[in-house]
């Protein structure tokens, strides 16, 4: 897949139990080292096109019932192309100033508040689906802009806009027309999801029905932020 941003584009690579060509040589803390710190196992700085910036919060059970599921999976040969970005951007020990000032291990913008239901859907939010990595405008070196967090932005890779998910655009849905929307794919406006969010909704339609609902719960318990105008 090629994942195009204002920095160029981004060829995620093979996954797979490739022991060669994908990571079927990592072990279980190699691959919570890549989603909690961002560094492969050979020490490199990951551009957070890959979202660790997100998955820095998931818990080391859920890592690790990751890492088991992906070795079930069968092992794919070959290797992406390289990523096509400007010099600059090419030197990874850039990525280290980056993440100094972008990034916090083991933290995300999940606010918790004790109610079980409503934390579930934090933790999921913001960590394991990582809705803000889209939902949201970023600034100049590509990190998220905290005040436009959910409310939208340029789809970066430059064909339209992100949806406003705060209450400010979507508050006439109620939580079960959310949880809906993540099961059908339709919306209460009489429409279906579109573009990439018709592939999260491949996803999260098997999700079971109370992931869904605690989503939903935590997405209606956002503060209304205004959509930014680019
Ligand atoms: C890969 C990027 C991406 C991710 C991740 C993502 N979305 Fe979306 N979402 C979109 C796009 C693009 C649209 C607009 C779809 C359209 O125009 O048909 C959208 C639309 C929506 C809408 C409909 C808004 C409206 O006004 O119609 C809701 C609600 C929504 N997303 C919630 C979520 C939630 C909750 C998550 C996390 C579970 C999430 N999204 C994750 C890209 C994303």
């Amino acid at each position: 897949m090629a994942l195009a941003s204002p920095f160029g584009t981004f060829r995620p690579p093979n996954i797979s139990t490739d022991p060669i060509d994908g990571i079927g040589t990592w072990t279980p803390a190699d691959l919570a080292t890549a989603l909690i710190k961002g560094v492969s196992p050979d020490g490199r700085h990951y551009y957070p096109a890959f979202p660790y910036t997100s998955y820095t919060g998931m818990t080391f059970e859920d890592i690790r019932d990751l890492y088991a599921y992906l070795r079930t999976l069968p092992a794919v040969s070959g290797k992406a192309p390289p990523h096509d970005l400007p010099f600059l951007f090419r030197i990874r020990r850039t990525l280290g100033a980056w993440k100094l000032l972008f990034f916090r291990e083991r933290q995300t913008a999940a606010v918790f508040t004790g109610d079980p239901l409503h934390d579930r859907g934090a933790y999921l939010v913001s960590s394991v689906a990582h809705c803000g990595e889209c939902h949201s405008s970023r600034n100049i070196f590509g990190a998220i802009r905290e005040d436009t967090r959910f409310a939208g932005g340029v789809d970066p890779e430059g064909t339209g806009f992100i949806p406003n998910i705060t209450p400010d655009r979507i508050g006439h849905w109620s939580q079960d027309d959310i949880a809906r929307m993540l099961e059908t794919g339709e919306t209460p406006d009489h429409g279906r999801v579109g573009s990439s969010m018709a592939d999260v909704v491949v996803n999260t339609r098997m999700l079971t029905a109370d992931d869904r609902r605690a989503i939903a719960a935590y997405i209606a318990s956002l503060p209304a932020r205004p959509t930014p105008h680019p």
